[in-house]
């Protein structure tokens, strides 16, 4: 993001950006939002929630509000993002249950104490200069929170081709888990029920444009894995995987 842009023009453009990729940036990001709804579904299973009502706080194009709406996780559903770009598409998206997607600064939600049995940050917080304010108020508006960051403080996303691609699409934070329990605490949370995941094999190949970059992806992937069943702290110091948290 440059000074001069506001937070809503920058991801506005990047969602005019996406859209430009037609058919495959729509299949990725269904592809995308099923592991996170399995994320979010599996922690509150865990956790013995079964929320009424989930809003999804940064909730781009929507399309973790549709998987999570025709997967029944909660009657209604509410969607907030800082970009009116993004809300109209998820707006046009739809998803069973959707009372509305509202437009709001970034900080400040346009709601009451407790409005929400639960609150979903998905690849939220790791774009925004203060976390730990945003999970804060993540929780002031719902019972409980979930949510889930790439652990980008790891050997493989410090080379500088990786750093500038994460800074392309706004990450302003690399985390570990230290740094996320850190701005759970500060929110005034506790962690409840957590998992990692080094993302399925149709995750690495999905950008592999020919037969042998698809043959490099998967080997590699098979070799995370492998890696992350061994040591999962080993894993998270070596390449970048998914944490996701129900805090309460
Ligand atoms: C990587 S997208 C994630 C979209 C969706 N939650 C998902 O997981 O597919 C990050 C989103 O965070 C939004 N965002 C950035 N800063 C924000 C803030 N301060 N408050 C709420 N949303 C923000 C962006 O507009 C963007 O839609």
């Amino acid at each position: 993001m440059t000074a001069t842009q506001d937070l809503g023009s920058f991801y506005d453009e990047s969602y005019r950006r996406a859209a430009a990729d037609g058919d495959r940036h729509l299949r990725w990001r269904q592809l995308s939002a099923r592991g996170k709804a399995d994320h979010a579904i599996e922690l509150c299973a865990r956790a013995g929630l079964s929320p009424k009502s989930v809003a999804e706080i940064g909730c781009g194009d929507g399309a973790v509000l549709a998987e999570l709406g025709a997967r029944g996780l909660a009657g209604e559903l509410h969607g907030f993002e800082v970009s009116e770009e993004a809300a109209r598409i998820a707006r046009d998206r739809g998803a069973p249950g959707l009372a509305g997607v509202t437009v709001f600064d970034g900080a400040q939600l346009p709601v009451a104490d407790d409005a929400f049995d639960l609150a979903l940050l998905s690849h939220v917080l790791e774009h925004v200069p203060d976390p730990a304010a945003l999970l804060r108020e993540a929780a002031r508006v719902s019972r409980a929170v979930v949510l889930e960051v790439p652990l980008e403080a790891n050997l493989s996303a410090r080379r500088a081709s990786k750093r500038s691609e994460s800074a392309e699409v706004g990450h302003l934070q690399a985390l570990d888990r230290t740094a996320v329990g850190a701005m759970v605490s500060a929110a005034g949370l506790r962690v409840e029920e957590e998992l990692l995941d080094p993302l399925p094999l149709e995750v690495h190949t999905f950008f592999a444009p020919t037969g042998a970059a698809r043959a490099r992806a998967t080997a590699k992937a098979a070799v995370r894995r492998a890696l992350f069943s061994v040591s999962p702290r080993l894993a998270e110091r070596a390449f970048t995987l998914h944490y996701a948290c129900l805090c309460r």
